[in-house]
């Protein structure tokens, strides 16, 4: 199964409120999806929607698995079934072990790994009765290995990359094809908040660029920029003993 843009006839993208969702739900929409975004600031997701008329916004918050199946639902009736997914919603708090805040990072779990697996849970029952579909999910290159006040974020990134891991045999063994895009910096809402340096620090733009030609391409690992990748990739290939002496660097 090739899936072109022109083959997603409706892509649904969550956490497309701001930030990477965004700026792939305009690319797609320009290349001629439909693509029904959501979030839970349905103010922003209207003024998105207002800017082309291939989009549609719908509110849905991912902790709440009921209302993403009514959302899925509601698209799907409207818009026909979906043909991709990304499912983009994120959370990232600054955490420190030592000054652990459970709070914070439930909530990180709850969004970033939960919010995927209940979107998945609303969306994958149509897909596996079609027997056609794509399924992506956004984790990080924080999700390679242990980085400093990462606990939280890196932990749930490291569990989306597995879970991806995991199911691509099973789910294109049903013809679903699976992708997970681990993006490095880029500048959104989520890194503004940054005081430390960000390497290789993408604009949101070209990272939705490269996001979309991935996984035209069906790749299963969409990873960018390079250099960071490359990097990260290097270091946790090292030995315990050296990947700590680096990273101690960092702390
Ligand atoms: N920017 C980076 O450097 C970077 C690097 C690696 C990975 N990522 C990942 O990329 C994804 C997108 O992040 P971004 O950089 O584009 O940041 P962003 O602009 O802050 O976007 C985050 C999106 O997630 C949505 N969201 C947060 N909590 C939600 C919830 N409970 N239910 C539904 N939607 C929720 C936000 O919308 P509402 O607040 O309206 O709900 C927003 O649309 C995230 O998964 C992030 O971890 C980002």
């Amino acid at each position: 199964m090739s899936n072109t843009p022109n083959k997603w006839k409706h892509v649904w993208i969550t956490g497309a409120s701001s930030g990477l969702g965004e700026y792939t739900a305009r690319i797609l929409a320009e290349r001629g999806c439909h693509v029904s975004i959501s979030a839970r600031s349905l103010d922003k997701l209207e003024a998105i929607a207002a800017t082309h008329e291939n989009i549609s916004a719908h509110e849905a918050d991912v902790t709440d698995g009921d209302r993403l199946k009514e959302v899925v639902s509601e698209i799907e009736a409207a818009h026909g079934p979906i043909d991709l997914c990304i499912l983009s919603a994120g959370a990232w708090f600054q955490s420190s072990i030592t000054e652990l805040n459970i709070e914070n990072f439930q909530k990180t779990v709850d969004v970033n790994l939960m919010g995927v697996v209940k979107s998945l849970d609303a969306v994958l029952p149509g897909m596996l009765e079609r027997r056609s579909g794509h399924i992506s999910w956004v984790a990080s290159v924080a999700g390679y290995g242990g980085l400093p006040n990462a606990a939280s974020y890196g932990a749930t990134k490291a569990a989306l990359i597995h879970m991806a891991e995991t199911v691509k045999p099973e789910l294109e063994a049903k013809n679903i094809v699976v992708s997970v895009v681990n993006p490095g910096f880029v500048r959104t809402a989520m890194t503004d908040k940054n005081k430390f340096p960000m390497p290789f620090l993408m604009e949101p733009e070209d990272a939705a660029e490269k996001i979309v030609s991935g996984l035209e391409a069906e790749k299963f690992e969409v990873a960018f920029p390079w250099q960071l990748v490359w990097i990260l990739k290097f270091i946790n290939h090292l030995s315990y003993w050296l990947y700590f002496k680096i990273i101690k660097r960092l702390v």
